[in-house]
């Protein structure tokens, strides 16, 4: 009797978990969203036994006010040595239309990507039942659609060099560039990805027009024979932009090039009825950052009124892929889902009764503590 309780004791310790967590909460209405996503995880580190420390660091544009640099080193320093980064969003309208602007927010994510070595860009694509009648699409259409997309992160014409302007500013040029390593990486992920679904691979390209894309062609093909489990087929982007819209259930998963996958992934987003809803994760060489895909919202920026879900979905990502704890990440999701059925949202979701980004964090907390 007395062993078993001392099994009982061990297995507990053994299950304890302390880990490391980076926060950049960044701008516009960042920093209320991880706000409520630090409050769940901290739910989550209470009801397990868990033990997170947390750190703030500073990205985008904030970052640019207070240190001249939209990614300041203690930032990545900071990142390099957590187990896991929470991000919300940056941007600042204040940069968007001045052309001349020497330093931009958006570098800072721009940096911390390549400096962090995040080459692939998840983000499922999923449909809350409670929510399908806010899709624009009809509902026999997108009921059902799950499929996730692989987004390269690190190269193509985001970081390809020559990039610029002729000097009488009349002509100006940006280069697409991948090598055979930057594609096998993230596709061998994105089969990785198909292996644990059901199973099917769409390579997103544009081989009839662009040279990198053959390569990336010519490269999944060759990867083909040591992946038979997988069924892989090639669709060209323009085509995959439709037929996202007029047959989403056809993806399990779509693997593409940066830019690509950026302007996919916003369409594919809106599909499931709101941009609030879906969170992402960027994983590479060095620790895995968990953001929301939405922006940073500036004219909601302290109001109290943005959806926090997409963040706090984003530490669901976090604790099953960086720390491997699902029933953790489960327990979240379920506390989300719960809180759409009770329809207990933000106006994006609901006009009428609308609830505060804070009243969702606090009722998504209580719902995990009571479990
Ligand atoms: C995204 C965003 C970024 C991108 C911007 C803010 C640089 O649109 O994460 O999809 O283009 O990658
Ligand atoms: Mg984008």
């Amino acid at each position: 009797m007395k062993l078993r309780h001392l099994k009982i004791i061990e297995n507990y310790q053994t299950k304890i978990m302390k880990r490391k967590i980076a926060i950049l909460p960044g701008d516009g209405i960042g920093p209320e969203i991880v706000d409520q996503a630090v409050k769940v995880i901290k739910a989550i580190e209470k009801k397990f036994s868990h033990s997170f420390s947390y750190k703030k660091g500073l990205i985008g544009a904030v970052a640019i006010n207070e240190t001249g640099n939209p990614y300041p080193n203690e930032t990545h320093e900071l990142c390099m040595e957590s187990d896991a980064v929470i991000f919300g969003a940056i941007g600042d309208p204040k940069y968007d239309n001045d052309p001349k602007a020497k330093v931009r927010p958006e570098q800072g994510l721009l940096k911390m990507r390549k400096d962090l070595g995040l080459f692939a860009n998840i983000r499922p694509v999923q449909t809350f039942q409670s929510l399908i009648h806010k899709s624009p699409l009809r509902r026999d259409l997108v009921e059902g659609a799950d499929f996730v997309c692989v987004r390269e992160l690190t190269g193509g014409i985001y970081f390809g060099e020559p990039r610029g302007r002729s000097e009488d500013g009349n002509k100006a040029y940006d280069t697409c560039v991948y090598t055979k390593e930057e594609i096998e990486r993230v596709v061998e992920l994105a089969f990785s990805f198909a292996r644990q679904r059901n199973k099917r691979l769409t390579v997103v390209d544009k081989a009839n027009v662009l040279s990198t894309s053959r390569l990336w062609r010519e490269t999944v093909q060759a990867m083909e024979p040591k992946n038979t489990d997988i069924e892989v087929d090639y669709m060209f982007v323009d085509n995959a932009a439709m037929q996202i819209i007029q047959g989403p259930k056809q993806f399990d998963v779509m693997v593409t090039e940066n830019m690509f996958g950026d302007i996919l992934t916003d369409e594919a987003s809106v599909i499931t009825g709101s941009l609030g809803l879906l969170p992402s994760a960027s994983m590479g060489v060095h620790t895995s950052v968990y953001e929301p895909i939405h922006g940073s919202y500036p004219q909601a920026a302290g109001k109290n009124i943005a959806n926090p879900i997409a963040t706090i979905l984003s530490a669901a990502m976090l604790f099953e892929y960086s720390f491997k704890l699902n029933e953790e990440s489960n327990l979240i999701k379920e506390a989300v889902d719960k809180s759409l059925e009770a329809q207990f949202v933000t106006e994006d979701l609901s006009k009428e009764y609308a609830k505060s980004t804070s009243e969702v964090g606090d009722w998504i907390v209580d719902y995990i503590l009571k479990k």
